[in-house]
């Protein structure tokens, strides 16, 4: 299977952190290639299946390339089954458009009884049905295939079309002309001038089987699933492809219409019948939703020994007046449902449990399963979302386990099957350090993820740290947003908070000088340098804020930073701190709004030796400066401060600033205990509730005069 070809674009997940190819071990390169295709592989299921990527092209794009180098520098490691080894599916514009006569519906979902139970009252109250009037439904199994429209004029295949986005779809009629299934020329007499007939193409499990043991004899990839085979098949551009793939076709609808065939689905279904087109087996005629509920459940039986894959019931209303009354809403009929079967469960083993680290540090184990096919899909990883989960159902390495995926999210492990536990096993021992950096993984009290402490030095997280010591209440460096950031960290300009400071000195030589960068000029380069020099003098609180460090945002960090004064006292006492030094802990915690989470915090921070480096080096090019000292006799000293709605002069964040400069606590909700509420423009519940407990409020320019700054 591959993707649509499109231009591959640098900085996607690998290349920004990964060792170059040439650098690992083999056993390294081939623990990473087993890594990479299983995860391109689910990311094509993603994208094939369900039309539903759960990533970027780029990053896409950046796996494959990766996969691809890795390959190269060992030939020997590459699998006859590798995603890069792609089977080549045809790019879209190969084929021509074809508009819909009337647009290819889809259906809306029900997935229990109470959804179908609903359904049946909708219709009911839409047609106004009195209780004793019955309401017949044809319930038919829903196809796991794909739907395609065929125009038949007098009784001839005039043209085959996929679905597409409903409206236009893909001119595959040489390629349907191959299909046995599909009459050319429709049988009987009365034929409709014209008629669009809908029904799904699909590929039995038995065939789906043998083709991909086929694939595996003569060493090429390995399909996904019979839809996606299907699929596949079907958009050949060489026809005598399509021919030698085993494809079938269901007919359950039609489209345009020169002249009306029945007055009943079934009746319907039965004159497609009649001119020589297959309709599903296992349909039948409902007088009520009890006979809807039990095909359903025969369904469910039968559903593991049906020669095809079926991943519902649609239930459609048997009358056709009535389901042209009903009409569709939006994408899709009133007049039908599709009624989907439970998650679909399956066993497979464990091979092995990774850790996988999320862009804040959170460390997710993740399942790597022997590969199997459950609710359409080749799955071959599962979350395990945290070590609780791991402990509570006592999932090991090497464990039999029964997974499932429930619609369309990531396959769960529902429980282990205890008597295929190996002897040897040991419980999973979770790592307390980072997989990515080797730093502390802690876990504070009352969470359930385990973090890495690495923050700055974590290849996982370092974009992320980067972004937010640019960001608003940090650095704020103009010019220096998250895109630049993102696109700095790939081609390697900017790792740790210190290179942006030497980006200047450093520039040409990792790769070509800014100014010649796509998207730079020699002027918007050398703003950005204006603007980081800009920042080498900055007030503590934002430099203590930038680092980002768990729990201490701008506020935590203000408090620090008066505590403190300047950097460096902060920064010895931090240390200190974190050696376990009771004084300075004790110091710590006497400051009002500093408690043990915060302590906490600091401690892991400056814990690590990386972080202090990360500071240290930062401090090289920068100068925090103390906060203004705070004034004592200042009217609103030790006063409690709630601003609300929007301030003219100055943003909320500034005129915080100010107020705390001038001794004053900022507090975010009022209460009895507020001093003083500052309403600007479009103060809402917060200036009512003010007035209700008697605390005055002030308007904007009131609040500047009682500071004493011009209004
Ligand atoms: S009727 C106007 N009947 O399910 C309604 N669809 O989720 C058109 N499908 O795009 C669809 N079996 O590809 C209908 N017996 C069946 C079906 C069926 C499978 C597919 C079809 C459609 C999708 C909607």
């Amino acid at each position: 299977m591959t993707r649509k070809p499109r231009a591959t674009r640098r900085g996607g997940k690998p290349p920004a952190n990964a060792a170059s190819p040439g650098d690992l071990t083999e056993a390294q390169a081939r623990r990473e290639i087993a890594r990479l295709s299983e995860e391109i592989r689910q990311h094509d299921a993603h994208y094939f299946t369900r039309d539903a990527p759960v990533v970027s092209d780029a990053d896409y794009d950046a796996l494959k390339q990766r996969l691809i180098a890795l390959e190269e520098a060992f030939p020997a490691l590459r699998q006859a089954d590798s995603p890069t080894q792609t089977i080549g599916a045809p790019p879209a514009a190969a084929f021509s458009k074809v508009r819909h006569q009337v647009p290819m519906l889809s259906l809306a979902n029900g997935f229990s009884a109470d959804d179908i139970a609903e359904f049946f009252g909708r219709v009911r109250r839409f047609l106004g049905l009195p209780p004793e009037t019955g309401l017949e439904v044809v319930a038919e199994p829903k196809i796991d295939g794909l739907s395609l429209s065929l125009r038949y004029e007098d009784g001839r295949l005039a043209q085959a079309a996929t679905r597409g986005d409903g409206e236009t779809g893909e001119d595959v009629t040489a390629n349907v002309m191959t299909i046995a299934d599909i009459p050319h020329t429709l049988a009987g007499k009365n034929l409709p001038r014209q008629i669009e007939v809908r029904g799904e193409v699909y590929m039995t499990r038995d065939d789906f089987l043998a083709l991909n043991q086929a694939q595996k004899d003569a060493g090429r990839p390995l399909y996904v699933n019979p839809r996606n085979t299907a699929a596949g098949s079907l958009r050949q551009i060489d026809p005598t492809i399509t021919a030698s793939r085993p494809l079938h076709f269901f007919a359950y609808a039609w489209g345009a219409l020169s002249a009306p065939q029945a007055s009943t689905q079934m009746a319907f279904l039965e004159r497609l019948e009649e001119w020589g087109l297959r309709r599903s087996p296992h349909t039948r005629l409902c007088q009520d939703e009890q006979q809807a509920q039990d095909h359903y459940d025969a369904l469910v039986r039968l559903r593991p020994d049906l020669p095809f894959d079926i991943d519902g019931m649609v239930l459609k209303v048997n009358r056709l007046d009535w389901q042209g009354r009903l009409g569709a809403v939006s994408r899709s009929p009133r007049w039908a449902i599709a009624w989907k079967f439970p998650a679909e469960q399956t066993r497979t083993v464990v091979e092995r449990i990774t850790i996988q680290v999320g862009r804040t540090g959170a460390l997710t184990p993740v399942a790597m399963l022997r590969p199997v096919t459950v609710g359409g899909v080749v799955v071959s990883r599962a979350t395990l979302h945290n070590e609780d989960e791991i402990a509570r159902k006592d999932i090991r390495e090497g464990d039999t386990v029964i997974i499932q995926r429930a619609g369309d999210v990531i396959p769960q492990v529902v429980s282990v099957v205890l008597d295929k536990r190996p002897k040897d096993s040991r419980p999973y021992p979770f790592p307390t350090t980072c997989p990515e950096c080797h730093s502390h993984a802690v876990r504070e009290d009352g969470e359930v993820v385990r973090r890495c402490t690495g923050g700055l030095v974590c290849p996982a997280q370092a974009v992320e740290r980067l972004r937010h010591f640019v960001s608003r209440n940090a650095f704020d460096i103009e010019g220096l947003g998250e895109k630049q950031i993102e696109a700095f960290f790939a081609d390697g300009r900017i790792r740790t908070p210190a290179d942006i400071f030497t980006l200047e000195t450093r520039d040409g030589q990792i790769g070509p000088p800014l100014a010649e960068r796509d998207g730079w000029g020699k002027t918007s380069a050398g703003n950005l340098f204006q603007a980081i020099a800009a920042r080498r003098r900055m007030p503590l609180d934002r430099f203590i804020n930038a680092l980002g460090i768990r729990h201490v945002g701008l506020t935590t960090a203000r408090v620090l930073a008066r505590r403190y004064g300047d950097a460096r006292s902060w920064v010895v006492a931090m240390t200190e701190v974190a050696g376990g030094n009771e004084a300075a802990k004790a110091g710590l915690l006497d400051i009002d709004g500093i408690g043990e989470t915060v302590a906490h915090a600091l401690a892991d921070f400056f814990g690590e030796d990386h972080n202090l480096d990360v500071v240290n080096d930062l401090l090289q090019h920068v100068t925090p400066e103390p906060l203004a000292v705070v004034a004592k006799d200042s009217p609103v000293a030790g006063k409690t401060i709630v601003f609300t709605g929007t301030l003219a002069r100055m943003s909320r964040d500034e005129a915080k600033a100010r107020a705390e400069a001038l001794g004053a606590h900022v507090a975010g909700s009022v209460s009895a205990r507020t001093d003083i509420v500052v309403a600007g423009e479009k103060a809402g519940s917060k200036a009512r509730r003010a007035a209700e407990l008697n605390v005055q409020i002030l308007s904007e320019d009131e609040w500047l005069t009682l500071v004493g700054e011009e209004a």
